[in-house]
Parts: structure tokens; sequence; C-alpha cells
């Protein structure tokens, strides 16, 4: 019976081993990729990652640290200021496909005035000085490789909240992935209020 261990042994220490440079590899790619939040969908379609790295990420929904983001925006003090979400930042969220991120121009228009001392705030203008916007990392967002469209638009018309789909984010300082936004979650709500589960609603 020893030959059985030390043949199951040996498949671990291959398998971890591939794991660990496809997670190495990977990390590479998607620093280049991810941070312009442009998504490399084939024009074929397929479900396959561009590398090993990749599926082992999205298989474990391994997301980037939050101590990326390169401004400590704090929701939480926004929402205190009675300041809502859509009505200077995720504009798109109540009319169209997108949410949006809001850039240097949204922040300013409130900064240009407030808070100029805060180191963060102090962030904002370098950017501007430097024609360059804010490298925003995404919170929320899936893979190419899983051609899913969303649209925001119907569902705020629909009456469903943000925080269903994203949590209590009037409560987070630096934005964290409070819900997993995976295929079940959506598909079980939409048969309760008899919406769409055909594929193609979904899928592209
Ligand atoms: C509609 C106005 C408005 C917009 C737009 C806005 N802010 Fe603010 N921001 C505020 C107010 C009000 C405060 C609170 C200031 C205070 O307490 O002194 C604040 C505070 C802050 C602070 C300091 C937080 C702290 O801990 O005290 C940072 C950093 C900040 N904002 C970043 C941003 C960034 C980045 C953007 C763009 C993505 C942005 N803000 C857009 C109004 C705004
Ligand atoms: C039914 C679920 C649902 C609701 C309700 C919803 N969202 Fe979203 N939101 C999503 C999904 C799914 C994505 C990712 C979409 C994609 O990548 O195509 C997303 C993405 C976003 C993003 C971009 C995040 C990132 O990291 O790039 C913002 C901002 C956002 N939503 C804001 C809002 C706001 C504000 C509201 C309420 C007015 C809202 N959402 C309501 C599901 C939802
Ligand atoms: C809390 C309930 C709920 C959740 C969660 C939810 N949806 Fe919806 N969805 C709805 C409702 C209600 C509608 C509006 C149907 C209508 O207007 O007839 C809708 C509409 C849509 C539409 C437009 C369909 C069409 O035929 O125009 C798409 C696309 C969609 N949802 C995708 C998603 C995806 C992807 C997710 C998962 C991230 C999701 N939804 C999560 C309730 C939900
Ligand atoms: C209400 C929206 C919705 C409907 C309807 C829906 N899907 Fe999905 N599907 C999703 C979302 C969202 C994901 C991405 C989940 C993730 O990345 O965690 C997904 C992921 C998938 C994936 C995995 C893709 C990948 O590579 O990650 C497959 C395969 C899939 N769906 C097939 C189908 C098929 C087949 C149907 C029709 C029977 C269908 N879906 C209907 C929302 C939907």
């Amino acid at each position: 019976m020893r030959w059985r261990r030390l043949v199951l042994r040996l498949f671990l220490a291959v398998a971890t081993a591939l794991l660990t440079l496809g997670l190495l590899l990977g990390w590479w790619d998607s620093a280049a990729m991810d941070t312009d939040g442009t998504r490399q969908a084939s024009p074929v379609f397929t479900p396959e990652r561009p590398s090993l790295g990749a599926a082992v990420r999205d298989f474990f929904g391994i997301q980037p640290e939050p101590e990326r983001q390169p401004i400590a925006f704090t929701h939480k003090v926004h929402a205190e200021n009675r300041i809502d979400c859509t009505s200077y930042c995720h504009t798109g969220a109540a009319v169209g496909p997108v949410a949006g991120i809001p850039g240097v121009k949204q922040c300013l228009i409130c900064h240009r005035t407030i808070a100029t001392d805060h180191p963060d705030v102090e962030k904002i203008a370098t950017y501007e000085e430097r024609d360059e916007d804010i490298p925003w990392q995404r919170v929320y967002g899936y893979p190419a490789p899983a051609h899913v469209k969303f649209q925001h638009a119907p569902h705020i018309r629909a009456g469903v909240n943000c925080s269903t789909c994203h949590g209590e984010v009037e409560q987070m300082t630096v934005a964290v992935r409070a819900v997993e936004l995976n295929m079940g979650f959506c598909v079980d709500c939409h048969r309760q209020h008899k919406a769409s589960v055909e594929c193609i609603a979904c899928h592209y």
C-alpha cells in the first residue's frame, strides 16, 4: 500500500507546483490588464481564461486588495454628508447599463473648495496637474470569458436597492466586495420576480 501513498503525494506536489506557477504568472498579466478596467473578450465564444493564473483566481474569486486603491476614498464620510450614490458619482446606474466610477472632474466639483488640505484630497489635485485619471481598481465586475452583460437601469427601475447587490456601502470606508454576484444569485431573484431566465438575457 505504500506505493499508493507515494503516487498520491507525487500528484499533490505536481498540482501544488502548477497552481503556484499559475498564480505567479497570472498576477503579472492581471496587473497589466485590470488597471484600465478594459475587458478583452474573445470574438468567438469561449469560456477559456487567458492564463492558468486567471482561471485559478476566477475559480477562487480572488480580488485585488483594497489597499491597492490609489486614494483611500471613504464612502461613509460622503454618505454622512448626504451625497447620494447616483447624483454626482454613479450617475449611470439609474439610466444605463454601467454605474460608472467617478474621475478627477467629478471629485473636483466639490474638492476645489472642500477639505483641500486633506492628504488624500491633495492627491486628486496631483492627478489633475498630471492630466491623468485616477487608476481605480475594480471591486465588482466579471471576467471577460464569462461573457456576462449586466444592466443597472432595469434593476433600479424595478426598485432593487444598491445594497441588495453591493452590501451596505454607506458604512464602508474603501469599498470591498460584500456580495458574491454569481449566477445562482442572479437567477434566484429572476425566478422570484418572474424576470427573464433565458441564457441570452445575461450572456452574449
Ligand atoms: C458632492 C460633493 C463631493 C464630491 C463629488 C466628492 N466629495 Fe469628497 N468630500 C465631500 C465632503 C462634504 C467631505 C467631508 C469634508 C469634511 O468633513 O471636512 C469630503 C471628504 C473627502 C475626503 C476626506 C475624508 C476624511 O476622512 O475626512 C476625501 C479623501 C475625499 N472626500 C475624496 C473624494 C474623492 C476621491 C472624490 C471623487 C471620487 C470625492 N471626494 C468626491 C464632498 C464631496
Ligand atoms: C441587481 C444587482 C445590482 C444592483 C441592484 C446594483 N448593482 Fe451595481 N453592479 C452590479 C454588477 C453585476 C456589477 C458588475 C457589472 C459588470 O462588470 O458588468 C456592478 C457594478 C457596479 C459598479 C462598478 C464597480 C466596479 O468595481 O467597477 C458601481 C460603481 C455600481 N455597480 C454601483 C451601483 C449603485 C450606485 C447602485 C444603486 C443605484 C447599484 N450599483 C445597484 C449589480 C448591481
Ligand atoms: C433582487 C432581484 C434581482 C437580482 C439579484 C438580479 N436581478 Fe436582474 N432583474 C430583476 C428585475 C426585477 C428585472 C426587471 C425585469 C423587467 O423589467 O421586466 C431584472 C432585469 C434584468 C435584465 C434585463 C432583462 C431584459 O430582458 O431586459 C438583465 C440583463 C438582468 N436583470 C441581469 C441580471 C444579472 C446578471 C444579475 C446578477 C448580477 C441580476 N440580474 C440580478 C431582478 C434581479
Ligand atoms: C440572470 C442572469 C443569468 C442567466 C439568465 C444565465 N446566466 Fe450564466 N452567468 C451569469 C453570471 C452573472 C455569471 C458569472 C458568474 C461569476 O463569474 O461568478 C454566469 C456564469 C455562467 C457560466 C460560467 C462562465 C465562466 O466562464 O465563468 C456559464 C457556463 C453560464 N453562466 C451558462 C449559462 C447558461 C447555459 C444559461 C441559460 C440556461 C445561463 N448561464 C443563464 C448570469 C446568468
